[in-house]
């Protein structure tokens, strides 16, 4: 499991350091400070390769650059567990190379699975990737010419990954899927299985259904999802949410149907160990499903260890939605849960100084508190309007005299942007009373 990645002088602060839990480690934080490049970097960390590098196709995932002068000081640190005991690195930026050099340490033992925001997704299989840097000190020979890793965009990952020599690595979800189904093997059932655990809830649950024609001129047997309407829908109308989760579910049954057949090719044992690494989890998710989603990858990775026994499940999450952390809090243990947020802050001198630090994760009863909270920073959960028409009123109200006049002025403008039953309108009433302004 990845334990611990520190950055300096690259990216969006001079300083960055994570010591990861073993379980579920979730990130939150403003736009562009940073979420989505910590995950580029843990990947790296565990992989040695930027998905962008990967695949050309991809425009997001690219390789950390430090900015002007920082390249002299410029340092990415990690240590993560493996088969054969912890593994540290400490590379540092070669701007004459433009990459980062370092002592040779071996990537991670088990498989990464990378879920980028925009749909792209990546994988890590120790057993069928492979180191592949040219300025790396590197005494290893590859004769299989295994990829550095297998990095698809949303469409490849639908209809198929080929390397830059056209040979073909991946089938793609429709036609793997069609297959699989024809067969009637473990492997449908693992895929049915592993679809069932993520559903929404159990009257929407993502069942299979049959193989369809959607068109004259398309021959491919496209697989189909039965909708809670009573409709099997295929797939390629599917919804941008359950695309998503098609694909990180298919992901994980092409990974485990390939890494078993190249255990058995090597005589080696199937990966004990789990990274997943999932940018914006809510993206296209309803609340409903926002609030359920980090619950059902948990049962998810129970499901993974009925394909991987003994199997052990990291998550490392970054999200913007307060549903999502105050789904957790049932469940948020720990000994093995952690939170980090990254927040803008003022300095002395009026600078801003982006920083992340480890949160206490403390129950907070529901969404909205969350929204007022560290993770999002917000004064309140209402409209700005709202938020600046009550902040006035509180003002007029702690005033000494308050004509009638300003009161009605102020109550209109209330109403405006309050509902009949919010609970300012209690205090607002109560405080006009006791001026005697109440009409
Ligand atoms: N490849 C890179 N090399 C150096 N710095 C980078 C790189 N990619 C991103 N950054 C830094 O990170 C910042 C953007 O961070 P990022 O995209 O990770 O934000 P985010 O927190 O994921 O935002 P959002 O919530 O909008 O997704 C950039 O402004 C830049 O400072
Ligand atoms: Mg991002």
């Amino acid at each position: 499991m990845l334990k611990q990645l520190t950055l300096k002088n690259v990216g969006p602060a001079p300083f960055m350091e994570l010591h990861f839990s073993d379980r579920l480690n979730l990130l939150t934080g403003d736009n562009g400070l940073g979420k989505t490049f910590l995950l580029d970097a843990a990947w790296w960390a565990l992989t040695r390769s930027w998905p962008a590098e990967v695949n050309t196709k991809l425009s997001s995932g690219m390789m950390a650059k430090p900015h002007g002068e920082k390249w002299e000081r410029a340092v990415i640190e990690f240590s993560f567990a493996t088969n054969s005991g912890p593994v540290q690195g400490e590379f540092h930026f070669d701007h004459k190379h433009q990459d980062w050099n370092g002592k040779y340490c071996v990537p991670f033992s088990g498989l990464v699975f990378y879920a980028l925001a925009n749909g792209s997704m990546a994988l890590w299989d120790p057993n069928r990737t492979s180191l592949h840097r040219p300025n790396m000190v590197w005494n290893g020979w590859d004769p299989h010419h295994r990829p550095p890793a297998y990095v698809f965009n949303s469409e490849e990952i639908w209809n198929g990954l080929h390397d830059s020599s056209g040979k073909r690595l991946c089938n793609g979800l429709l036609a793997d899927w069609a297959g699989w189904q024809k067969e009637h093997g473990a492997t449908i059932k693992a895929l049915a299985n592993i679809l069932s655990t993520l559903a929404p809830s159990a009257d929407e649950g993502m069942t299979i259904g049959d193989l369809s024609r959607i068109s004259l001129t398309d021959v491919r047997d496209i697989p189909t999802l039965k909708m809670p309407y009573g409709q099997e829908v295929p797939v390629l109308y599917a919804s941008s949410a359950i695309r998503r989760i098609l694909s990180l579910c298919y992901l994980l049954v092409w990974a485990w149907q390939e890494h078993s057949h190249a255990c058995k090719l090597l005589g080696e044992p199937m990966a004990k160990r789990f990274v997943f690494l999932i940018d914006e989890i809510e993206a296209h998710l309803h609340p409903k499903w926002q609030r359920s989603i980090i619950r059902s990858l948990l049962h998810m990775a129970n499901e993974v260890a009925v394909l991987f026994p003994g199997v052990q499940v990291q998550f490392i999450i970054t999200t913007h939605t307060p549903l999502v952390l105050a789904s957790m809090e049932p469940f948020f243990d720990a000994v093995q849960d952690k939170w980090f947020d990254i927040d803008l802050l003022a300095d002395k001198d009026g600078t801003f100084l982006v920083q992340l630090s480890e949160q206490p994760f403390i129950r907070r009863g529901d969404a909205s508190n969350w929204l007022t909270s560290k993770a999002f920073d917000l004064q309140s959960g209402c409209s700005l309007e709202a938020e600046e028409a009550l902040a006035e009123a509180s003002a007029l109200l702690s005033r000494e005299s308050v004509t009638i006049a300003e009161a009605r002025g102020m109550e209109e403008k209330l109403r405006m942007v309050l509902g009949d039953t919010d609970p300012f309108w209690v205090r607002w009433r109560f405080i006009l009373e006791k001026k005697g302004l109440l009409s």
